[in-house]
Protein backbone atom coordinates (compact mmCIF):
# COMPACT_ATOMS: atom_id res chain seq x y z
CA UNK A 1 0.00 0.00 0.00
CA UNK A 2 1.74 3.03 -0.99
CA UNK A 3 0.35 5.76 1.58
CA UNK A 4 0.55 9.74 0.26
CA UNK A 5 0.18 12.69 2.22
CA UNK A 6 -1.31 15.59 0.65
CA UNK A 7 -0.41 18.40 2.82
CA UNK A 8 0.09 21.85 2.77
CA UNK A 9 -0.44 24.04 5.69
CA UNK A 10 -2.05 26.99 3.42
CA UNK A 11 -5.90 27.07 3.24
CA UNK A 12 -8.01 26.17 0.36
CA UNK A 13 -5.42 24.80 -2.08
CA UNK A 14 -7.10 22.19 -3.93
CA UNK A 15 -5.96 19.70 -0.84
CA UNK A 16 -9.47 17.72 -0.42
CA UNK A 17 -9.88 18.27 -4.07
CA UNK A 18 -6.68 16.64 -4.88
CA UNK A 19 -7.22 13.54 -2.79
CA UNK A 20 -10.89 13.15 -3.58
CA UNK A 21 -9.84 12.96 -7.56
CA UNK A 22 -7.34 11.34 -7.43
CA UNK A 23 -8.83 8.57 -4.70
CA UNK A 24 -11.84 8.74 -7.49
CA UNK A 25 -9.51 7.99 -10.79
CA UNK A 26 -7.25 5.58 -9.48
CA UNK A 27 -10.09 3.01 -7.89
CA UNK A 28 -12.21 3.77 -11.23
CA UNK A 29 -9.75 4.25 -13.98
CA UNK A 30 -7.29 2.32 -12.57
CA UNK A 31 -9.04 -0.40 -10.82
CA UNK A 32 -7.21 0.37 -7.79
CA UNK A 33 -8.62 -0.04 -3.98
CA UNK A 34 -7.87 3.24 -2.35
CA UNK A 35 -8.49 4.20 1.47
CA UNK A 36 -9.14 7.84 2.14
CA UNK A 37 -8.19 9.27 5.80
CA UNK A 38 -10.01 12.63 6.59
CA UNK A 39 -7.07 13.70 9.14
CA UNK A 40 -8.97 17.65 8.64
CA UNK A 41 -11.61 18.87 11.51
CA UNK A 42 -13.50 20.31 9.06
CA UNK A 43 -14.34 16.66 7.33
CA UNK A 44 -14.66 17.85 3.91
CA UNK A 45 -13.38 14.83 2.43
CA UNK A 46 -15.29 13.10 4.75
CA UNK A 47 -19.05 14.95 3.52
CA UNK A 48 -18.04 15.21 -0.12
CA UNK A 49 -17.45 10.93 -0.06
CA UNK A 50 -21.01 10.84 1.87
CA UNK A 51 -19.21 9.86 5.07
CA UNK A 52 -20.29 9.81 8.08
CA UNK A 53 -18.61 12.35 10.73
CA UNK A 54 -20.31 10.75 13.61
CA UNK A 55 -18.48 7.44 13.25
CA UNK A 56 -15.35 6.70 14.91
CA UNK A 57 -12.31 8.29 12.87
CA UNK A 58 -8.98 9.71 12.84
CA UNK A 59 -9.59 11.74 15.76
CA UNK A 60 -10.23 8.93 18.39
CA UNK A 61 -7.29 7.31 17.03
CA UNK A 62 -5.19 10.38 17.85
CA UNK A 63 -6.99 10.09 20.89
CA UNK A 64 -6.14 6.34 22.16
CA UNK A 65 -9.42 5.82 22.30
CA UNK A 66 -10.33 3.00 20.62
CA UNK A 67 -11.45 -0.52 22.21
CA UNK A 68 -13.87 -3.24 21.86
CA UNK A 69 -16.49 -0.94 22.52
CA UNK A 70 -15.46 1.78 20.47
CA UNK A 71 -13.61 0.15 16.87
CA UNK A 72 -12.72 1.95 13.68
CA UNK A 73 -15.09 2.64 11.42
CA UNK A 74 -13.83 1.86 7.90
CA UNK A 75 -16.29 3.76 5.91
CA UNK A 76 -17.75 2.47 2.40
CA UNK A 77 -18.16 5.87 0.11
CA UNK A 78 -20.26 6.94 -2.95
CA UNK A 79 -17.50 5.86 -5.20
CA UNK A 80 -16.84 2.75 -5.27
CA UNK A 81 -13.44 1.16 -4.92
CA UNK A 82 -12.81 3.98 -2.07
CA UNK A 83 -12.99 3.78 1.69
CA UNK A 84 -12.93 6.15 4.44
CA UNK A 85 -11.72 6.90 7.67
CA UNK A 86 -13.41 9.90 8.96
CA UNK A 87 -13.02 13.59 9.88
CA UNK A 88 -14.23 15.02 12.31
CA UNK A 89 -14.64 18.63 14.34
CA UNK A 90 -13.04 17.45 17.58
CA UNK A 91 -9.85 16.92 15.96
CA UNK A 92 -9.64 20.88 16.27
CA UNK A 93 -8.34 20.88 19.87
CA UNK A 94 -5.28 18.13 19.28
CA UNK A 95 -2.86 20.94 18.45
CA UNK A 96 1.03 20.30 18.23
CA UNK A 97 1.38 20.68 22.45
CA UNK A 98 -0.36 17.61 22.95
CA UNK A 99 1.44 15.74 20.82
CA UNK A 100 4.37 16.98 22.45
CA UNK A 101 3.42 16.03 25.83
CA UNK A 102 1.90 12.45 25.14
CA UNK A 103 -1.63 13.52 24.80
CA UNK A 104 -2.09 12.42 20.80
CA UNK A 105 -0.64 9.98 19.71
CA UNK A 106 0.75 10.89 16.42
CA UNK A 107 2.33 7.26 15.49
CA UNK A 108 -1.43 5.86 15.27
CA UNK A 109 -1.71 6.05 11.28
CA UNK A 110 1.61 4.44 11.32
CA UNK A 111 0.26 1.61 13.51
CA UNK A 112 -2.80 2.06 11.28
CA UNK A 113 -1.09 1.46 7.73
CA UNK A 114 0.94 -1.59 8.94
CA UNK A 115 -2.39 -3.57 10.33
CA UNK A 116 -3.48 -3.01 6.71
CA UNK A 117 -0.52 -3.69 4.74
CA UNK A 118 -0.65 -7.46 6.97
CA UNK A 119 -4.04 -7.79 4.33
CA UNK A 120 -1.06 -7.81 1.90
CA UNK A 121 0.96 -10.45 3.24
CA UNK A 122 -1.96 -12.42 3.68
CA UNK A 123 -3.27 -12.05 0.17
CA UNK A 124 -0.22 -12.58 -1.15
CA UNK A 125 -0.04 -16.25 1.03
CA UNK A 126 -3.15 -17.17 -0.55
CA UNK A 127 -2.47 -15.96 -4.15
CA UNK A 128 -4.14 -18.85 -6.81
CA UNK A 129 -6.10 -20.83 -4.19
CA UNK A 130 -9.45 -19.27 -4.81
CA UNK A 131 -11.51 -20.90 -2.37
CA UNK A 132 -8.95 -19.36 0.30
CA UNK A 133 -8.75 -16.25 -1.26
CA UNK A 134 -12.22 -15.44 -0.55
CA UNK A 135 -12.10 -16.70 2.43
CA UNK A 136 -9.23 -13.94 3.18
CA UNK A 137 -11.09 -11.19 1.99
CA UNK A 138 -13.66 -12.41 4.04
CA UNK A 139 -11.95 -12.58 7.23
CA UNK A 140 -9.33 -9.73 6.69
CA UNK A 141 -10.59 -7.36 4.23
CA UNK A 142 -9.37 -6.53 0.68
CA UNK A 143 -5.62 -5.03 0.76
CA UNK A 144 -5.87 -1.28 -0.11
CA UNK A 145 -3.22 -0.06 -2.71
CA UNK A 146 -3.42 3.34 -2.14
CA UNK A 147 -3.84 5.29 0.97
CA UNK A 148 -4.75 8.98 0.38
CA UNK A 149 -4.18 11.47 3.52
CA UNK A 150 -6.23 14.74 3.39
CA UNK A 151 -4.60 16.87 5.94
CA UNK A 152 -5.65 20.35 7.85
CA UNK A 153 -4.78 23.67 6.84
CA UNK A 154 -2.39 23.30 9.85
CA UNK A 155 0.15 21.68 11.41
CA UNK A 156 -0.84 20.08 14.06
CA UNK A 157 -1.06 15.97 15.47
CA UNK A 158 -3.00 15.21 12.48
CA UNK A 159 -1.08 16.35 10.29
CA UNK A 160 2.04 14.97 12.25
CA UNK A 161 0.68 11.77 12.42
CA UNK A 162 0.47 11.43 9.16
CA UNK A 163 3.55 13.14 7.75
CA UNK A 164 4.78 9.82 10.36
CA UNK A 165 2.82 7.19 8.40
CA UNK A 166 3.26 8.17 4.58
CA UNK A 167 5.99 7.18 1.97
CA UNK A 168 5.40 10.39 0.49
CA UNK A 169 3.82 13.95 0.50
CA UNK A 170 1.93 15.71 -2.09
CA UNK A 171 1.84 19.41 -1.94
CA UNK A 172 -0.40 20.99 -4.09
CA UNK A 173 -0.10 25.23 -4.01
CA UNK A 174 -1.66 27.66 -5.67
CA UNK A 175 0.86 29.98 -7.10
CA UNK A 176 0.90 33.32 -5.97
CA UNK A 177 3.72 34.91 -3.31
CA UNK A 178 1.94 34.02 -0.39
CA UNK A 179 2.08 30.49 -1.35
CA UNK A 180 5.61 30.55 -1.76
CA UNK A 181 6.23 32.08 1.40
CA UNK A 182 4.44 29.27 3.48
CA UNK A 183 6.92 26.71 1.26
CA UNK A 184 9.87 27.56 3.35
CA UNK A 185 8.42 26.65 6.63
CA UNK A 186 6.79 23.53 4.70
CA UNK A 187 10.17 22.31 3.64
CA UNK A 188 11.73 22.87 7.27
CA UNK A 189 8.82 20.96 8.74
CA UNK A 190 9.01 17.81 6.28
CA UNK A 191 12.77 17.72 6.95
CA UNK A 192 12.34 17.44 10.59
CA UNK A 193 9.42 14.88 10.05
CA UNK A 194 11.87 12.74 8.20
CA UNK A 195 13.59 11.95 12.21
CA UNK A 196 10.61 10.39 12.82
CA UNK A 197 9.84 8.74 9.05
CA UNK A 198 13.34 8.57 7.22
CA UNK A 199 11.63 7.31 4.49
CA UNK A 200 9.46 10.16 3.82
CA UNK A 201 9.48 11.45 0.25
CA UNK A 202 8.73 14.29 -1.67
CA UNK A 203 6.63 13.55 -4.33
CA UNK A 204 6.48 16.76 -5.78
CA UNK A 205 4.68 20.25 -5.86
CA UNK A 206 1.42 20.19 -7.53
CA UNK A 207 0.47 23.30 -8.90
CA UNK A 208 -3.15 23.58 -8.69
CA UNK A 209 -5.94 25.91 -10.15
CA UNK A 210 -3.41 27.08 -13.21
CA UNK A 211 -3.93 29.37 -15.42
CA UNK A 212 -1.89 30.92 -18.07
CA UNK A 213 -0.41 34.46 -15.99
CA UNK A 214 2.89 35.95 -16.10
CA UNK A 215 2.86 35.72 -12.19
CA UNK A 216 1.96 32.38 -11.87
CA UNK A 217 4.50 31.66 -14.58
CA UNK A 218 6.92 33.51 -12.38
CA UNK A 219 5.98 31.39 -9.58
CA UNK A 220 6.60 28.13 -11.07
CA UNK A 221 10.19 28.81 -12.55
CA UNK A 222 10.91 30.13 -8.54
CA UNK A 223 10.18 26.92 -7.29
CA UNK A 224 11.86 25.11 -10.08
CA UNK A 225 15.15 27.19 -9.44
CA UNK A 226 14.81 26.31 -5.79
CA UNK A 227 15.48 22.87 -6.70
CA UNK A 228 11.72 22.00 -6.07
CA UNK A 229 9.87 18.94 -8.54
CA UNK A 230 7.10 20.75 -9.71
CA UNK A 231 4.39 18.33 -11.04
CA UNK A 232 2.22 18.75 -14.21
CA UNK A 233 -0.09 21.65 -13.71
CA UNK A 234 -3.84 21.13 -12.21
CA UNK A 235 -5.74 23.87 -14.60
CA UNK A 236 -8.39 26.04 -13.24
CA UNK A 237 -12.30 25.74 -13.77
CA UNK A 238 -15.42 26.31 -12.35
CA UNK A 239 -16.30 22.27 -12.75
CA UNK A 240 -14.37 21.84 -9.58
CA UNK A 241 -16.83 24.26 -7.48
CA UNK A 242 -19.66 22.34 -9.42
CA UNK A 243 -18.60 19.25 -8.24
CA UNK A 244 -18.59 20.45 -4.41
CA UNK A 245 -22.41 20.52 -5.19
CA UNK A 246 -23.16 17.54 -6.90
CA UNK A 247 -21.26 15.72 -4.49
CA UNK A 248 -19.90 13.64 -7.48
CA UNK A 249 -15.86 13.57 -8.50
CA UNK A 250 -14.81 15.20 -11.31
CA UNK A 251 -14.77 11.79 -13.11
CA UNK A 252 -18.43 11.38 -12.43
CA UNK A 253 -19.74 14.72 -13.09
CA UNK A 254 -17.24 16.41 -15.56
CA UNK A 255 -15.38 13.75 -16.94
CA UNK A 256 -13.98 16.04 -19.80
CA UNK A 257 -13.32 18.99 -17.92
CA UNK A 258 -9.60 20.17 -18.20
CA UNK A 259 -9.00 19.95 -14.24
CA UNK A 260 -10.55 16.53 -14.68
CA UNK A 261 -7.88 15.19 -17.65
CA UNK A 262 -5.04 16.77 -15.41
CA UNK A 263 -6.24 14.74 -12.65
CA UNK A 264 -6.26 11.70 -14.63
CA UNK A 265 -2.52 12.14 -15.61
CA UNK A 266 -1.56 12.93 -12.28
CA UNK A 267 -3.36 9.72 -11.22
CA UNK A 268 -1.07 7.71 -14.29
CA UNK A 269 1.76 9.21 -13.19
CA UNK A 270 1.73 7.74 -9.47
CA UNK A 271 0.57 4.88 -10.56
CA UNK A 272 3.98 4.46 -13.37
CA UNK A 273 6.01 5.77 -10.67
CA UNK A 274 5.10 3.14 -8.43
CA UNK A 275 5.75 0.21 -10.93
CA UNK A 276 8.99 2.08 -12.04
CA UNK A 277 10.12 1.91 -8.12
CA UNK A 278 9.27 -1.24 -8.04
CA UNK A 279 11.64 -2.33 -11.13
CA UNK A 280 14.04 -0.62 -10.34
CA UNK A 281 15.04 1.22 -7.47
CA UNK A 282 18.35 2.35 -7.70
CA UNK A 283 21.01 0.91 -5.17
CA UNK A 284 22.30 4.44 -4.02
CA UNK A 285 18.74 5.76 -3.33
CA UNK A 286 19.24 8.65 -5.57
CA UNK A 287 16.82 9.60 -7.83
CA UNK A 288 17.65 9.63 -11.67
CA UNK A 289 17.03 11.75 -14.67
CA UNK A 290 16.47 10.42 -17.72
CA UNK A 291 19.78 9.92 -18.93
CA UNK A 292 20.50 8.18 -15.88
CA UNK A 293 22.22 11.10 -14.36
CA UNK A 294 21.74 12.19 -10.75
CA UNK A 295 20.49 15.51 -12.58
CA UNK A 296 20.48 17.43 -9.16
CA UNK A 297 24.40 17.03 -8.40
CA UNK A 298 27.12 19.70 -8.57
CA UNK A 299 24.30 22.35 -9.57
CA UNK A 300 25.18 25.26 -7.57
CA UNK A 301 21.69 26.69 -5.78
CA UNK A 302 20.71 30.22 -6.06
CA UNK A 303 22.29 32.39 -4.27
CA UNK A 304 25.38 30.46 -3.64
CA UNK A 305 28.79 31.12 -4.48
CA UNK A 306 29.20 28.25 -7.52
CA UNK A 307 32.94 28.20 -6.53
CA UNK A 308 33.29 27.96 -3.10
CA UNK A 309 29.26 26.86 -2.33
CA UNK A 310 28.70 29.12 0.46
CA UNK A 311 25.36 31.55 0.28
CA UNK A 312 26.16 34.92 -1.46
CA UNK A 313 25.79 37.83 0.77
CA UNK A 314 22.71 40.21 0.72
CA UNK A 315 18.82 39.77 1.48
CA UNK A 316 17.78 36.72 -0.16
CA UNK A 317 15.38 36.45 -2.86
CA UNK A 318 11.95 34.33 -2.34
CA UNK A 319 13.22 31.83 -4.59
CA UNK A 320 16.73 31.74 -2.87
CA UNK A 321 14.72 31.21 0.49
CA UNK A 322 12.35 28.31 -0.35
CA UNK A 323 15.97 27.04 -1.94
CA UNK A 324 17.72 27.12 1.27
CA UNK A 325 14.86 25.33 2.57
CA UNK A 326 15.10 22.56 0.06
CA UNK A 327 19.00 21.94 1.12
CA UNK A 328 17.52 19.94 4.43
CA UNK A 329 16.03 18.02 1.84
CA UNK A 330 17.43 14.55 0.69
CA UNK A 331 18.79 14.80 -3.14
CA UNK A 332 15.84 12.56 -4.84
CA UNK A 333 13.23 14.99 -3.28
CA UNK A 334 14.92 17.82 -5.74
CA UNK A 335 14.33 19.06 -8.98
CA UNK A 336 15.96 16.47 -11.01
CA UNK A 337 14.86 13.22 -9.45
CA UNK A 338 12.37 10.94 -11.10
CA UNK A 339 10.22 13.42 -12.99
CA UNK A 340 6.58 13.44 -14.17
N1 LIG B 1 -8.68 23.30 -10.27
C1 LIG B 1 -9.54 24.12 -9.63
N2 LIG B 1 -10.21 25.10 -10.31
C2 LIG B 1 -11.07 25.93 -9.69
N3 LIG B 1 -11.35 25.87 -8.37
C3 LIG B 1 -10.73 24.94 -7.63
C4 LIG B 1 -9.79 24.02 -8.21
N4 LIG B 1 -9.34 23.20 -7.23
C5 LIG B 1 -9.96 23.59 -6.10
N5 LIG B 1 -10.80 24.61 -6.33
C6 LIG B 1 -11.67 25.30 -5.36
O1 LIG B 1 -10.84 25.82 -4.33
C7 LIG B 1 -11.53 25.77 -3.10
C8 LIG B 1 -10.65 25.10 -2.06
O2 LIG B 1 -10.48 23.75 -2.41
P1 LIG B 1 -10.24 22.63 -1.29
O3 LIG B 1 -11.33 22.66 -0.28
O4 LIG B 1 -9.97 21.36 -1.99
O5 LIG B 1 -8.91 23.20 -0.62
P2 LIG B 1 -8.21 22.68 0.72
O6 LIG B 1 -6.76 22.93 0.56
O7 LIG B 1 -8.63 21.29 1.02
O8 LIG B 1 -8.85 23.65 1.79
P3 LIG B 1 -8.63 23.57 3.38
O9 LIG B 1 -7.24 24.05 3.62
O10 LIG B 1 -9.66 24.48 3.93
O11 LIG B 1 -8.81 22.14 3.76
C9 LIG B 1 -12.83 25.05 -3.33
O12 LIG B 1 -13.86 26.02 -3.46
C10 LIG B 1 -12.63 24.35 -4.66
O13 LIG B 1 -13.83 24.21 -5.39
MG1 LIG C 1 -9.46 20.48 2.78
Amino acid sequence: MKTICICNQKGGVAKTTTAVNLAAILAREFGKRVLVIDADSQGNATSFLGGDRERVGVAAMLRRELSDEKPLALQTTNVPGVSLIAGSPDLMDLDLSKAGDGRADVTCLRELRKALEQREKIAAAVKGDERNEKLATVIYGEPFDYCLIDCPPAFNAASSAALIAADAVLIPVKLDAFALEGMTNLMRQIANMRRLNPKLQLLGVLPVMWYRSETIQRAESALRSAGLKVLPRIRRSDRVDDMTYHQQPLIVCSPRSAPCRDYRALASWIVGQERRERIATPACGLARNDSGEDAAAGKPLRGHDVETGKRRPGRPRKGERIATAVCALPRNDREGGEQA
